[in-house]
């Protein structure tokens, strides 16, 4: 079935938004205030699915689309907009779910952004999978990716590749890790990598890469965490520091290689970090040496077998799941009174905040647009208790 419909509002998922007979129309790559004809691909009670046959009335924000795989690989859902429009969806989509509450966006239009790419190899071939799918969309490079990643990608399609996963990384000090999960002939890459790993084992140059943040240094290893966008990192670390100003003591829990405890070093008298993967602890101690920063203690434990009382303030940056149940209940029946959640994914933060709600206040909050182009956003909010 075929029809017309005016859209009237946008998803964070690149979805406009249409209401026909009073039940939601979801049309992918719509925008709001477009009229657009549209085929209906799928229908539910709840919902429908429709998707663009032509735009009839495009809006000025419609721009054209850079990316030749924007349409068939899953990692970007918002080539088709404006920048600000992106920005003004992801910080409408957070104003939604926290109404009552002052809420900021730290806004992003910079592509080839992304510090760390994990490429398929199937058959030869290397690129991303097709979206939701397991097979493979050969890609020639990709706009998100640091420039420094597409030259390793544009090598790695030169050498005979065996089946499995390749992990590239790179840092703005011009340092990067390639690391194959199987056998690959390095030669083509030792001008191009400061860091080469065959399974677990370097087989060339430094065992890990070393960044900068601000006026901080880190070491990375391979299978450490580390924030992905390398012209954002450095304001959502100062967000992170301008709401725990005026405090002593802090508790970084789900701390990575340190990277936020060592940012805000010099803003506290006594620092714990605490990380459940050992390899993250270990550049953690190591990343304090480098940057005389031997006061703070990093342990290596899950978050929510730590204790966590007597800090002024605590930090949580959990992974997208979010905050394990023990960990909420622990915050919620501890004395700690400020907490900052650095949240990657908003859905579990309305579930956390929807628990914390009865013990703290949100205060306030901001959007970070860490994953310009891409549905992600990353949300830091500040909670006082009551
Ligand atoms: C989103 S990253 C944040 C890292 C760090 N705050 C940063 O900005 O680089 C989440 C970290 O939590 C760690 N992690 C996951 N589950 C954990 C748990 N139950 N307890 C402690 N750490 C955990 C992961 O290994 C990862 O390093």
């Amino acid at each position: 079935m075929q029809l017309e419909v005016e859209i009237i509002d946008n998803d964070n998922l690149g979805n406009g938004i249409a209401k026909v007979n009073g039940k939601v129309l979801f049309v992918k790559y719509a925008i709001k205030g477009e009229k657009v004809l549209v085929k209906i691909v799928k229908e539910n009670k709840k919902y429908s699915v429709g998707k663009i046959i032509k735009v009839l009335k495009p809006v000025e924000n419609r721009i054209e689309v850079m990316c030749p795989y924007f349409y068939k690989c899953g990692g970007c859902s918002f080539f088709y907009l404006s920048s600000s429009l992106e920005n003004d969806i992801k910080l409408d989509y957070v104003k939604k779910m926290f109404s009552n509450i002052k809420i900021d966006i730290i806004t992003s239009d910079s592509l080839f952004y992304r510090n760390k790419a994990v490429f398929h190899v199937k058959n030869g071939k290397i690129g991303f999978y097709y979206n939701e799918s397991n097979e493979l969309l050969e890609i020639d490079k990709c706009l998100l990716l640091d420039e420094k990643i597409n030259l390793v990608l544009d090598r790695l399609k030169k050498i005979k590749l065996k089946d499995g996963d390749i992990l590239v990384r790179s840092t703005t000090l011009n340092e990067v890790m390639v690391r194959s999960l199987s056998y690959l002939d390095i030669t083509l890459l030792k001008d191009v990598a400061s860091s080469i790993y065959i399974g677990d084992k370097c087989v060339y140059g430094k065992e890990f890469v070393n960044e900068r943040i601000g006026n901080v240094n880190y070491i990375v290893y391979p299978d450490t965490f580390f924030q992905v966008n390398k012209f954002m990192v450095l304001k959502l670390y100062d967000v992170i520091l301008d709401y725990s100003r005026g405090y002593n003591s802090l508790l970084d829990l789900y701390c990575g290689v340190g990277s936020i405890s060592l940012y805000l070093k010099d803003y506290f008298s006594n620092i714990v970090g605490v990380e459940v993967n050992s390899s993250s602890v270990s550049s953690a101690n190591y990343n304090k040496k480098i940057n005389n920063a031997n006061d703070i203690k990093f342990v290596c434990s899950d978050a929510k077998d730590v204790d966590i009382d007597n800090f002024d303030l605590v930090i949580v940056d959990p992974p997208r799941s979010g905050l394990s149940k023990d960990l909420i209940t622990k915050i919620v029946n501890s004395d700690v009174k400020r907490l900052i959640y650095v949240s990657c994914n908003p859905n579990t933060l309305k579930r956390d905040v929807l628990v914390l709600n009865k013990d703290f206040n949100l205060l306030k909050a901001t959007v970070v647009n860490m994953f310009y182009r891409t549905s992600h956003l990353e949300v830091v909010s500040l909670f006082e208790r009551i």
